[in-house]
């Protein structure tokens, strides 16, 4: 039952699929369900949004609500409706899944050889909006390309976990005219 299903639990079918499937596209797909029911829970979908103006910084991510030495993290994201974010990598694969809100989310391919910074040709394949209860795969590096923004004028909210700890990792800002990846370090 969604309401029931907390973060505790959602961490420790994480490991537990991860564990028995190792870190691939099968072991994503039941996480992808299994985030599916996270975000239902009313005890996360519930948001004072005038409260959380203070709480989510200028990344727009909380403070991890769960992180461990493994390097995966999981945090709570805002997207505002005002721009759609920059096309960008984690440099990990991860599982977004959306709160409250809807997302216009673009996925992005890269299509060159490379997986670093310079040169770097990038194509949209997919732009949709997700609904709430909604939960999408981010693949393994290099593509781990995406794109978003709250839909119609209102924030979307999210949980989004990462495999590796994307939020210390440095990320790819891509320019699909300029045919160039740029390479930032974010703060918390
Ligand atoms: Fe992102």
């Amino acid at each position: 039952m969604s309401e029931d299903y907390t973060i505790d639990a959602f961490i420790g079918d994480v490991k537990r699929i991860l564990a028995e499937d190792g870190e691939n596209h099968s072991a994503f797909e039941r996480i992808q369900e299994k985030m599916q029911t996270l975000v239902k829970n009313p005890e996360y979908t519930e948001i004072d949004e005038e409260a959380e103006a203070g709480n989510i910084h200028s990344g727009r991510q909380s403070r991890p609500l769960y992180e461990d030495e493994s390097g995966m993290i999981l945090v709570r994201a805002r997207f505002g409706p005002e721009a759609m974010t920059p096309i960008h990598s984690h440099g990990s694969w991860g599982v977004i899944g959306v709160l409250k809100g809807r997302d216009h989310y673009q996925v992005w391919q890269r299509t060159d050889e490379g997986d670093g910074p310079g040169e770097a040709s990038v194509e949209l394949i997919d732009d949709r909006i997700l609904e709430p209860g909604d939960a999408v795969i981010l693949p393994p590096p290099p593509q781990d390309i995406h794109a978003q923004q709250g839909h119609d004028g209102e924030a979307t909210y999210e949980f989004v976990l990462f495999g590796k700890n994307a939020m210390q990792n440095p990320r790819l800002y891509f320019d699909p005219e300029a045919g160039h990846a740029e390479l930032v370090h974010l703060n918390r």
